[in-house]
């Protein structure tokens, strides 16, 4: 009987942590990959379909994204946003990113190596 009274405050405890942890998130929130590839869709049209191989790569004078570190990809979306790096087509569409789609683009492509 005591148990269950000592339980819930440990229960309610774990559940503001776990609010917590989704509301105050870190400078860049974590990628969800599976997210990061149904936000993609935009990106392919110029960089190339992802998750399989193009049959003319040398159509597209873009950089390509499969495999590239996560660490360069957010920090290149982000610097293209604040217009740190100034590409125009980059910039029109990082403007248009928040920064968890921005984290969850770099987790997909970062994963998606070498494609
Ligand atoms: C309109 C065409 C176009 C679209 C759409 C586009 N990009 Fe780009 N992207 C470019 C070009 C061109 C460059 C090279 C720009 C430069 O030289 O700074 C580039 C560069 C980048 C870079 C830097 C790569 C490097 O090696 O430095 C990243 C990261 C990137 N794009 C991500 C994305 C993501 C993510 C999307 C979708 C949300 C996207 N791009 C959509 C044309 C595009």
């Amino acid at each position: 009987m005591n148990q269950q009274s000592t339980l819930k405050p440990g229960y309610l405890l774990a559940l503001s942590v776990a609010a917590a942890a989704v509301f105050c998130a870190p400078a860049w929130a974590d990628g969800d990959p599976a997210k990061g590839k149904s936000k993609s869709a935009m990106c392919q049209g110029c960089h190339g379909i992802p998750g399989y191989r193009t049959a003319y790569p040398e159509v597209y004078s873009v950089p390509k994204l499969g495999g590239q570190q996560l660490d360069y990809m957010i920090h290149a979306l982000h610097d293209y946003k604040s217009g740190a790096r100034t590409h125009p087509s980059m910039r029109g569409i990082a403007a248009t990113l928040s920064d968890q789609d921005i984290a969850d683009l770099a987790a997909y492509y970062a994963g998606n190596s070498g494609k």
